[in-house]
């Protein structure tokens, strides 16, 4: 939603609260994580819609007990991937949905859902992008040796884990570490850079400029590192 200021720049106006659309295909621990920061009072948002594409999933289960309005909808049941997608966005905007949130969705988005959402819509990869894009992130970072791993939550674009930056998290790895350890640490850091990054969405606070994201009111962290292994 555009809006004009009086100055005569075009600044964008987000409703609030910022309806979301959730898109679930699992467990939906980070649907969980956002549903805790709106009824903490800690994220100024209201889920309008979560859609599933598994009827069994966990996220569903989550959904429905919290009372929020959710739509299975199976990807068998669409030709195409283009298909697909083109009922994902009525859905949405007849939900009024402002922002795309995929949270563990399986499916790969196609074009039709970046047009009618550009930088519209978060995605969340348990790496460090752009390290291990694609499946088994931790696994990749766990067979790599990686001393640091992590999260990412992204906007989308038309290429997998790819998308403008908006928020990262580093999570130490330990050389006891499995895949299954290191998941549980990155996903607890998950459940804290989600909420933050819908925020600063909700506040209007995110811009993207080519790759990069510009966060107003931004903190400087110059002088902090994080060391793995740390020193003695
Ligand atoms: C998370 O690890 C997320 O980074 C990835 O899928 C997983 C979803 O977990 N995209 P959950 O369903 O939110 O628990």
């Amino acid at each position: 939603m555009l809006d004009r200021r009086c100055s005569g720049r075009y600044v964008l106006r987000m409703p609030h609260p910022l309806p979301l659309g959730v898109l679930v295909s699992g467990n939906g621990s980070n649907l969980q994580a956002i549903i805790d920061a709106i009824t903490a009072g800690e994220l100024d948002a209201e889920i309008r819609i979560v859609l599933c594409n598994v009827p069994t999933a966990r996220g569903v289960e989550r959904a429905r007990k919290h009372g929020l309005h959710t739509v299975i909808l199976s990807h068998s049941d669409f030709h195409t991937r283009e298909a697909f997608d083109t009922r994902v966005v009525e859905i949405l905007r007849e939900g009024g949905v402002e922002l795309v949130v995929l949270a563990g969705f399986n499916r790969l988005l196609s074009p039709v859902m970046m047009r009618a959402f550009p930088m519209r819509i978060m995605n969340i990869h348990p790496a460090l992008l752009p390290a291990f894009p694609g499946l088994h992130a931790q696994r990749q970072a766990v067979d790599y040796g990686v001393r640091i791993a992590g999260a990412t939550v992204h906007f989308v674009d038309e290429n997998t884990d790819h998308g403008p930056i908006i928020i990262q998290a580093a999570v130490p790895t330990g050389p006891d570490d499995t895949e299954e350890t290191l998941q549980e640490r990155i996903l607890i850091q998950e459940h804290i850079i989600y909420p933050e990054a819908i925020r600063l969405f909700a506040e209007g606070r995110l811009r993207v400029e080519g790759r990069r994201v510009v966060t107003t009111g931004q903190q400087a962290a110059a002088d902090q590192a994080l060391l793995s292994p740390a020193p003695r």
